[in-house]
C-alpha cells in the first residue's frame, strides 16, 4: 500500500484558507493516531483511544458542516454528490465499534486510520480540489 504518513503537502491544497487549515487538522489527527499505533497500541489507554475517536468523529463533523455550508452559499452544481462522499465516509466513523477498540486496539485502530487516510488521500485530492477550484472561480467574480 502506500505509503501516506499524513505529512501535508503543497499539492493537498484546495486554496480555500479555511478548508485547508480544516484538512490540515484532520491530518493532525491521522498523524495522532500513527503515534499511538507505532507506540503499540495496547500501551494507550482507555480514555486516549476514546478520545481520538471522538475527536475524529467531532472535528469531520464540523468540517463537512463547513464545506457543505460552502456549497450551498455557492450554489456549487456537484453538491450532491460531494454529500454522499462525505455521508459515506460520516457513517464509517459512527460505526466504529468503540468497545471493540477498547478490547483490541490493535486491531480496531489501524482499520480506522486506514479509513481515514483512504478518505483524506482520495477525497481532498478530487471533489475538494474540484470545489476549491469552483469556489475560488466564484469568488474572483
Ligand atoms: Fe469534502
Amino acid at each position: 500500500m502506500f505509503d501516506f504518513k499524513f505529512d501535508w503537502c503543497k499539492e493537498m491544497e484546495c486554496g480555500v484558507q479555511i478548508i485547508d487549515a480544516q484538512h490540515k487538522i484532520l491530518f493532525r489527527i491521522g498523524r495522532d493516531m500513527e503515534q499511538l499505533i507505532v507506540n503499540g497500541c495496547h500501551n494507550a489507554t482507555t480514555k486516549e483511544l476514546l478520545d481520538i475517536v471522538c475527536e475524529l468523529r467531532e472535528y469531520t463533523s464540523y468540517h463537512f458542516y463547513t464545506e457543505e455550508d460552502l456549497m450551498a452559499k455557492y450554489n456549487y452544481p456537484q453538491t450532491d454528490a460531494h454529500k454522499v462522499s462525505h455521508a459515506r465516509f460520516k457513517a464509517k466513523i459512527v460505526s466504529i465499534d468503540l468497545p471493540m477498540l477498547g478490547k483490541h486496539p490493535e486491531q480496531v485502530l489501524p482499520h480506522i486510520k486506514d479509513d481515514l487516510q483512504d478518505f483524506l488521500f482520495n477525497h481532498v485530492l478530487t471533489e475538494d480540489q474540484e470545489l476549491g477550484r469552483y469556489i475560488k472561480t466564484c469568488a474572483k467574480d
